[in-house]
């Protein structure tokens, strides 16, 4: 039974919220315990992971509904000149919804879970909050964003990867599965190269970016998606890409990295 619901996205701003409504639509208790994140960005594909995490690990027999629904129209403008930002906005970003359940102790031969989440941390970048914004206009929310936001993550993310991955020992970041919100494919191609990762690493969240275009919040769930379904029809053993650790990464506003390391399930 799903006991808490976790709804994220940027453009709602209604009360009762969008996560009252999708309680009515899927006929869930009107008592189960909501959390709806607003205005978040892009980095929030971490954010409900590790809220799920706290909650489902902290309430006994708890089940997280997580819903990330993310749409651009709150930032469509007509092309300007004066306005770069909006024009990348409306080239690489998309809109996309995806959800999943988080629980602990999941429930022999019933529950089949496909990753676990073993440790999730958020930082923010000091002095980066100019990098990626939303400003509230006479027009509505102007979408901020500078052409070194590729370089800023690029930059910042092995410290990020050396905090979470240090404990369990591990430091070959080729060793590991990669599923990083594909901000767009600069910032990919930077974090590939800074890190000397092999071609093969990013290929889901390449080809996530290139099928539904950057959808903020929810792309990293549709990689975890496309990860468990392609390692599955690749025969490998593990919804990893037959690896048994990996990293999750959210970046957006803040700038915030949220980092989310992930343990793969067998593929039975
Ligand atoms: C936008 C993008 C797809 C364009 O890729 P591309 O077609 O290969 O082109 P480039 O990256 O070389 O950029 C082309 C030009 O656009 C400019 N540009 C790129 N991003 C820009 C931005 N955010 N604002 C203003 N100008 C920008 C570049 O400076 C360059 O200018 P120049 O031709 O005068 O040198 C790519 O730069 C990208 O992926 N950027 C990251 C997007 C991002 O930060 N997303 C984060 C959201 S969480």
């Amino acid at each position: 039974m799903i006991t808490h619901v976790i709804v994220c996205t940027v453009i709602a701003s209604e009360m009762p919220g969008v996560d009252v409504k999708l309680i009515k639509l899927l006929g869930l208790n009107p008592s189960v315990k909501r959390i709806m994140l607003h205005h978040q960005g892009c980095f929030a594909g971490g954010t409900v992971l590790r809220i799920a995490k706290d909650l489902a690990e902290n309430n006994a027999n708890a089940r997280v509904l997580v819903v990330n629904a993310e749409s651009i129209i709150g930032d469509f403008r007509g092309p300007s000149e004066e306005n770069m930002a909006s024009l990348v906005l409306q080239a690489i970003f998309g809109d996309g919804a995806a959800a999943l359940i988080i629980g602990a102790d999941p429930i022999d031969q019933v529950e089949r879970p496909i990753f676990q989440i073993a440790f999730t941390a958020e930082t923010i970048i000091p002095d980066t909050e100019d990098g990626v914004a939303g400003k509230l206009r006479d027009t509505g929310l102007k979408f901020i964003l500078s052409d070194n936001v590729p370089s800023l993550i690029a930059d910042n993310i092995e410290k990020s990867l050396m905090e979470a991955f240090g404990p369990i020992g591990i430091n070959d970041w080729n060793s590991i599965f990669w599923a990083p919100h594909p901000g767009g494919p600069k910032i990919l191609d930077k974090i590939e190269s800074k890190l000397r990762l092999t071609k093969d690493k990013l290929a889901a969240t390449r080809h996530m970016l290139q099928e539904y275009g950057n959808m903020s919040s929810a792309c990293v769930l549709f990689i975890l998606d496309e990860m468990r379904r392609r390692s599955k029809e690749d025969g490998m053993l593990t919804t990893g890409e037959g690896l048994k650790w990996g990293v999750l990464f959210g970046f957006g506003p803040g700038l915030t990295v949220e980092t989310v390391v992930l343990r793969s399930c067998p593929i039975v």
